[in-house]
């Protein structure tokens, strides 16, 4: 695991950034898996960026996102394919065939969490994966207690962050209660993985995720045994961690 940590949320979009094109440009055909959430959004501009400055080629790139609510449909504006299209897809040149996010509309959701992963397989695994990381240790929708094994599933949300999307909806009984969430076994199989944080409301996660023990109870603390991470944060969410790590 590779510590970074940079001054400020431009610098840590930045450094992320300069990780994925240069795999990109080694490997035009990258399987990339994508997260949502307001932390990557500056990655995303970085790379947008690039593609109109310096020609920064999408066009073989395959995308898997991490996960979707169930029951909103691709065009409703807080489902997560919305947020990528906006965000990313639709300010570089991918194929829409390549992308990937999971269907919270399927009629067999548990059938199509399987195609999810077959697809995953089919494309040779994901090479890298782009994460956030919630104030209570989750990654994706796996949410404290997960299955460190777990695979592609249906999850019900808490309450807790029921509540937290409250505010995106028009009242919470609209906010979705399942999610589709690429499992915390599926994420761990990426070949190379980039940990973002940024702000103080993150440095208790990361310092757990970072230097905790391994549990369940901080989904993000699998991490450490993965072959290739980086985390990527920058000085206030790196404020808890007691070892010295520089950018
Ligand atoms: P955020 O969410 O990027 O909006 O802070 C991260 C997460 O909950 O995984």
């Amino acid at each position: 695991m590779l510590v970074i940590v940079k001054e400020n949320y431009d610098e840590m979009s930045k450094e992320a950034a300069k990780i994925v094109a240069s795999r990109l440009r080694r490997k035009p055909n990258l399987v990339l898996g994508l997260a949502t959430g307001s932390t990557p959004v500056g990655l995303y501009k970085e790379l947008i960026r690039m593609h109109k400055e310096e020609g920064l080629d999408f066009s073989k790139v395959v995308t898997f996102n991490l996960d979707e609510y169930i029951g909103l449909p691709p065009q409703h504006d807080q489902s997560y394919r919305y947020f990528m299209d906006v965000n990313l897809f639709n300010h570089i040149n991918i194929e829409k065939r390549y992308i990937h996010v999971p269907n919270g509309m399927a009629d067999d959701i548990e059938a199509h969490c399987e195609w999810y992963e077959e697809q995953i397989k089919k494309f040779g695994g994901i090479d890298l994966q782009i994460l956030g990381i919630g104030a209570n240790g989750h990654i994706a929708f796996n949410e404290p207690g997960s299955s460190l094994g777990s695979r592609t599933r249906i999850k019900t949300l808490t309450q807790q962050t029921i509540k937290d999307n409250a505010r995106f909806f028009k009242s919470i009984e609209e906010v979705p209660k399942y999610a589709i969430t690429m499992g915390i076994g599926t994420i761990m199989e990426a070949k190379e993985i980039i940990l973002l944080a940024s702000g103080k409301n993150k440095a208790d996660a990361v310092k757990a995720a970072v230097e905790g023990p391994i549990t369940a109870m901080c989904p993000a603390s699998i991490i450490q045994m993965h072959r290739k991470a980086f985390v990527i944060v920058d000085k206030e969410a790196a404020s808890k961690l007691s070892q010295e790590f520089t950018g």
